[in-house]
């Protein structure tokens, strides 16, 4: 019979930046107890459109001193931009930890979709790659997708997580191009295929021309690491929040301040400083 683990096990979360947050938020409600590191690339942020090979390596550069300083239970890459690519060099360098990607939901738009408009919205680096174009050709063949690479929102959401004022006017202007009308129909669901998005949805809601649904993979990530974690014998959690402050770490060392300080606070987390990578 397999042994249980009861202690708490060890989830780092990955994004270019503060996104990652929206998956964080999630892994916390799921899995309260569990030590985490959250690490955000900000160093080079955005990853938006930045070349393929330059972002693998960058990738597998800085996970590597956290990984091997203390190896994660569950790596989880809060990153869209990142996940369409890195996910299969980093298994093959670390093939002993288990690695949950951030993908576009395009499967579960696809399927709920009744007027079988959807568009796809993420980083200019996301539309473009073949991973995700494969996803829209298995799931959702019976669709029109729009795919809309944005430039800007990644930056703006950056931008207001920190408090700063955001243009309506330049949020529009960014989605705009998913509201597709055509014959009679139009776009009902729009994956936010970006984690950095969630934290503008009340803003999308507000500035949609008509309604539709928003769809945000974040709780089935968090479901995903859960499933990675039992399987490797960690006993079902008991819901009390872990004691110990998980760790925030931003490759620019740069110690947060304003509205980002009271928020790390907020969400138990607490910054610490690395060897600069
Ligand atoms: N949060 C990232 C994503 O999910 C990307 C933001 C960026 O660095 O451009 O794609």
């Amino acid at each position: 019979m397999k042994s249980l683990k009861t202690d708490a096990p060890d989830i780092l979360v990955f994004d270019s930046g503060l996104g990652g947050l929206t998956v964080f938020r999630e892994l916390v409600s799921l899995l309260p107890r569990a030590r985490y590191r959250y690490v955000a690339d900000d160093a080079v942020f955005p990853y938006g459109e930045m070349p393929a090979r330059v972002l693998i390596a960058r990738v597998a550069k800085v996970l590597a001193p956290l990984v091997d300083a203390r190896a994660p239970d569950v790596v989880v890459i809060a990153c869209n931009t990142a996940s369409t690519l890195v996910l299969p060099p980093l298994r093959a360098a670390w093939p002993g930890i288990r690695f949950v990607g951030t993908v576009p939901a395009v499967k579960p738009a696809a399927e709920r979709s009744r007027s079988r408009m959807i568009s796809v919205l993420a980083t200019p680096g996301t539309v473009a790659r073949d991973y995700t174009r494969d996803l829209v050709e298995a799931f959702a063949g019976h669709c029109e997708v729009s795919l809309v690479g944005s430039r800007r929102l990644a930056t703006l959401a950056e931008v207001f997580l920190r408090g700063g004022m955001l243009e309506d006017a330049d949020i529009t202007r960014e989605i705009a191009p998913c509201f597709v009308e055509r014959g009679g129909r139009r776009t009902d669901h729009i994956v936010l295929a970006c984690t950095h998005y969630p934290l503008l949805l009340e803003a999308f809601r507000r500035l949609a021309p008509w309604e539709v649904e928003w769809v945000d993979p974040a709780p089935a990530i968090a479901r995903q690491a859960e499933r990675l974690l039992i399987d490797k014998g960690f006993a079902a959690l008991p819901d009390a929040r872990s004691i110990d402050n998980g760790q925030f770490i931003l490759t620019s060392n740069r110690t947060p301040d304003g509205r980002l300080k009271f928020l790390i606070r907020a969400i138990n987390l607490e910054f610490v400083k690395i060897d600069t990578i």
